[in-house]
């Protein structure tokens, strides 16, 4: 039902939901823990943003000491820009500055800037937030946003939905750090894959449960279903959301707890294990392991796991070798079924049967020096 309702989202374009600020909080705090000098020294990009709306520039700007920040700038996107309109009225921060512009208001992004003690009081905080009109509409595209990207070190937020692969792209191609929110299917994407294989992005901390709350404005609640938006809190729910990164933290470093296959043959949770053990793939050279918490320790060939493992990934415990779109032989299914059978999946026999299996990843227990 949830992800039912992220992708009419993504059909209605609209990417008006906004990140709590204790998700935000725990996720950074992972990162410090690993190394309390992530963001030391460092210029942090906050763009499709709004301070007035989003809790990023909120929580980056009250932490900017502790983090030891060298500067903060965040950007938003003009209300005339966006895909989606919500009931727009500037807020008493905007129009009670002296640099409110009528003419601007609605057609213009705006920027943040935090990196001195504006008003005197001894610290740099939210308070000294400095702003103005961008010249354009804050478009995360627009050479005036690229220009502040290429002036950061670490990009952070929650990009468009809608425009994720280009906003991917577009920190890539810069060679930034970043931590960004997006939706689990994107592991599976051509431009995506590869960087998580080469560890060049992985899965970060990640949201409680794998449950990411979002708040909306009120008008939106008739798009989502009963059970998904919470009227009490304005709060929507989306099951397939995580943090992609390319700053370590300290859980992905934590090898899984596992049993030798002969442990799982006789002791494994799930009973398809008990009873059948693992099967080899009809059209591929590995093991078809259903659940990651039944990955065998101790099997040195590759093994074809739920993609959901990504979240319990451990560099230094397993190698991705690929991903079933990409390595699964359909030539060998063509022959047996006598046609085509969809896109590219692992398959196993089944009561004499090939039977056809969700997208896997394929791993191989790195050896111990
Ligand atoms: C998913 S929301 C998240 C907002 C905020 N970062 C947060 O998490 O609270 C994405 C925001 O990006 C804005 N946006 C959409 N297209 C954009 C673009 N091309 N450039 C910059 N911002 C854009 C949307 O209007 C929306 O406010």
């Amino acid at each position: 039902m949830a992800n039912k309702d992220l992708n009419a989202a993504k059909r209605a374009k609209n990417d008006e939901f906004y990140t709590q600020y204790s998700d935000i909080q725990t996720e950074v705090n992972a990162y410090l823990e690993f190394d309390p000098d992530t963001f030391r020294g460092k210029t942090v990009l906050l763009p499709c943003d709004d301070p007035e709306w989003s809790k990023f520039t909120r929580f980056f700007a009250e932490n900017f000491e502790r983090l030891g920040l060298k500067k903060l700038i965040s950007t938003s996107y003009a209300v005339e820009s966006k895909k989606y309109r919500t009931p727009y009225l500037p807020t008493l921060f905007e129009t009670e500055a002296p640099q409110f512009d009528e003419s601007k208001t609605r057609v213009n992004g705006k920027i943040f800037v935090l990196d001195h003690d504006a008003n005197g009081s001894g610290r740099i905080d939210l308070d000294d937030l400095q702003w103005k009109y961008l010249d354009g509409d804050g478009d995360f595209r627009s050479n005036e946003v690229k220009r502040l990207r290429d002036e950061a070190d670490v990009i952070v937020t929650n990009p468009p939905f809608s425009l994720f692969r280009e906003f991917l792209a577009w920190v890539l191609e810069a060679d930034k750090r970043f931590l960004i929110v997006g939706s689990m299917n994107a592991i599976k994407y051509k431009d995506v894959f590869p960087l998580i294989k080469e560890n060049r992005l992985w899965l970060g901390n990640g949201f409680a449960n794998g449950n990411a709350f979002f708040s909306v404005a009120s008008g939106t609640r008739t798009e989502y279903a009963e059970g998904v938006y919470d009227s009490g809190s304005n709060l929507v729910k989306f099951r397939n959301c995580c943090w992609f990164t390319n700053l370590d933290h300290g859980r992905r470093h934590q090898p899984l707890q596992l049993m030798t296959m002969d442990e799982n043959r006789k002791y494994s949770r799930h009973r398809e294990i008990r009873d059948a053990g693992y099967r080899h793939y009809i059209n591929f050279d590995g093991i078809e392991v259903p659940f990651v918490d039944a990955i065998p320790s101790d099997y040195d060939g590759v093994m074809g796991v739920p993609i959901s493992f990504l979240d319990k990934f451990c560099p230094e415990q397993f190698e991705i070798v690929g991903m079933s779109l990409d390595l699964a032989d359909m030539s060998v299914i063509r022959q047996r079924l006598g046609r085509n059978d969809g896109g590219p999946v692992f398959y196993i026999e089944k009561d004499g049967n090939p039977v056809r299996l969700y997208d896997r990843l394929a791993i191989r227990r790195r050896k111990t020096p």
